[in-house]
């Protein structure tokens, strides 16, 4: 019924989902993560800058705000094991 007009599709709850957004506390990657928690979405972001983590935390303050550099294999095994303790699962990710 809604295959030819994706603007009449039902909208979805974001409420009880998760998502991850590296690269999360400025630019695209905020966008993202103002528009899922506005829809009532949990959102854990990352970035290395503690300013800009710490004014994303200030935006969204129910967001997890997690300092991890995404070029660091380490750093993103150990986001891996942060996350799981924050979330079960994940219904998305941005990386
Ligand atoms: N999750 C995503 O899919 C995602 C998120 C953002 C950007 N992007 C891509 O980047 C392009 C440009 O984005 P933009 O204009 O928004 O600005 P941008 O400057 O490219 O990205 C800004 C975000 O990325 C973070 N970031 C950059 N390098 C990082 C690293 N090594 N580890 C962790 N975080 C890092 C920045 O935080 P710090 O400076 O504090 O590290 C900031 O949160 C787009 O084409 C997009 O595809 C993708």
């Amino acid at each position: 019924m809604f295959q030819n007009n994706p603007t009449q599709h039902p909208k979805k709850s974001m409420k009880n989902k998760t998502f991850l957004i590296t690269g999360g506390t400025t630019g695209i990657g905020l966008a993202t993560a103002r528009l899922l928690a506005s829809e009532g979405a949990k959102v854990i972001i990352t970035g290395r800058n503690p300013e800009t983590l710490a004014a994303a935390k200030r935006e969204l303050p129910g967001a997890i705000v997690l300092k991890s550099d995404s070029s660091s294999l380490e750093e993103s095994l150990a986001l891996g094991a942060e996350v799981k303790k924050h979330a079960e699962k994940l219904d998305g990710a941005f990386a």
